[in-house]
């Protein structure tokens, strides 16, 4: 591959955005006490994480005593699944919900899946004749970390709330990329994750609607207002605070969505003028920093080996690339070495510039049975819960 090297992976990890790495500086040098003692250096650092506290909450409408600090978006979920599974009840998800949601929920109790469509939305009407008395929770996510659909949230909510049934939604792939009004939304439970948006590396949130009471995962001491144990990071705090006080700034957040949207709609178009390429997933309503290009009929990361095309080749970094695979993880199909993890990188040679889009994933089970379905109206249940999605993500950032 030849050119300047893009990085387009912000659905996995965004950058440190300079206001979060000049803040966390900042704090690392001057906030050195625990925020829960009560001499002055312990009251700096409460004070500096409160007012984080009220940054994340102003990006997502919400309270700011509604922000609980954890340390990623798997966190805030596991504490989700196991709160909701403490008070009882079964929890159904979408069959497109991330690995943190699905193991999650498979692990805390009985979780039931509903189908999606061949674009990835969640199926309303197989929802509704889910849902039942014993149903404590739905899980759906903002966006998918893949194709980029973005679910029906607002069906979802009504749906639930007629049958007093909680939803929780993962917007990893939402926050700081979509406007997201927590208060008029009807959720009660949002998780978040800071890198995703150019916040640190280690940061999350979960946003609990005021008055719902969940048993905390995390226990010991009683920081988080008891609702998570452990000695607060605060100059992680601190830089997801100043990153999400930048974004929500008046016209930032509009300003990078639309010009991430006009960046991924062209680089969807070059991709899908390649012969044998096509973008999965929800073109009309998706996160804006996403998009999936997908071999045709793609059935197994070998065959992606081959090149696509004139213009799209393979450029692969990892020392296991293009080799025939010797072992397989347990519980995966045979057919699908572990050893392709996020290992293939496709590269293509666009006019005047070379852009590198990274597929990430390739071996999971989910995803290469969809890369087979990819385009039909169905959906698969395997005991993973196998689902409609894609064989890979790739994301361009705003900036
Ligand atoms: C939709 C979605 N949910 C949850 C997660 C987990 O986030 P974290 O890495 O902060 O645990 C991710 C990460 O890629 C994601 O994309």
């Amino acid at each position: 591959m030849t050119g300047t090297r893009s990085y387009l992976d912000h659905a996995s990890l965004s950058p440190l955005r300079p206001e979060g790495l000049q803040a966390m500086t900042a704090a690392l040098g001057d906030l050195g006490g625990d925020p829960g003692r009560q001499h002055t250096e312990g009251m700096q650092a409460r004070v500096a994480v409160e007012v984080a506290r009220e940054q994340v909450a102003a990006l997502v409408g919400a309270r700011s005593r509604e922000v609980v600090f954890t340390a990623s978006a798997s966190e805030a979920i596991a504490a989700v699944c196991w709160g909701v599974a403490a008070r009882g009840g079964t929890q159904v998800l979408s069959a497109v919900e991330h690995s943190a949601v699905r193991t999650a929920a498979t692990r805390t109790g009985d979780a039931i899946v509903v189908g999606v469509d061949g674009l990835g939305r969640i199926d309303i009407e197989q929802l509704a004749a889910k849902i039942d008395d014993t149903t404590a929770v739905v899980h759906v996510q903002w966006s998918n970390h893949e194709v980029g659909t973005t679910q029906p949230i607002d069906e979802v909510v009504e749906l639930c709330r007629s049958r007093k049934v909680l939803v929780h939604v993962d917007a990893a792939q939402g926050v700081g990329h979509d406007p997201i009004d927590f208060a008029g939304s009807g959720v009660d439970l949002l998780s978040l994750s800071g890198p995703k948006f150019g916040g640190p590396m280690g940061t999350g949130a979960l946003v609990v609607r005021r008055g719902l009471r969940l048993a905390p995962l995390l226990v010991g001491g009683d920081q988080e207002r008891a609702r998570r144990a452990g000695l607060e990071n605060v100059p992680a705090c601190v830089a997801l605070g100043a990153v999400a006080e930048h974004l929500a700034q008046p016209g930032v957040l509009a300003h990078e969505r639309a010009t991430a949207l006009a960046q991924t709609t062209r680089l969807t178009e070059e991709l899908c003028a390649i012969p044998g390429v096509i973008a999965l997933g929800d073109r009309a309503r998706r996160a804006p920093h996403l998009v999936l290009p997908a071999p045709q009929n793609r059935s197994s990361p070998r065959r992606c080996s081959k090149p696509w095309g004139s213009t799209l080749h393979i450029h692969c970094d990892c020392p296991w690339a293009g080799r025939r695979p010797t072992r397989t993880s347990p519980g995966r199909s045979r057919r699908f070495p572990w050893s392709w993890r996020n290992s293939a990188r496709y590269g293509v040679d666009g006019p005047g510039a070379t852009v590198e889009v990274v597929v990430a994933g390739v071996d999971d089970v989910d995803c290469a049975r969809a890369a087979v379905n990819a385009g039909r109206r169905s959906w698969l249940t395997s005991p993973r819960m196998g689902a409609f999605a894609g064989s890979g993500s790739a994301s361009i950032s705003a900036r």
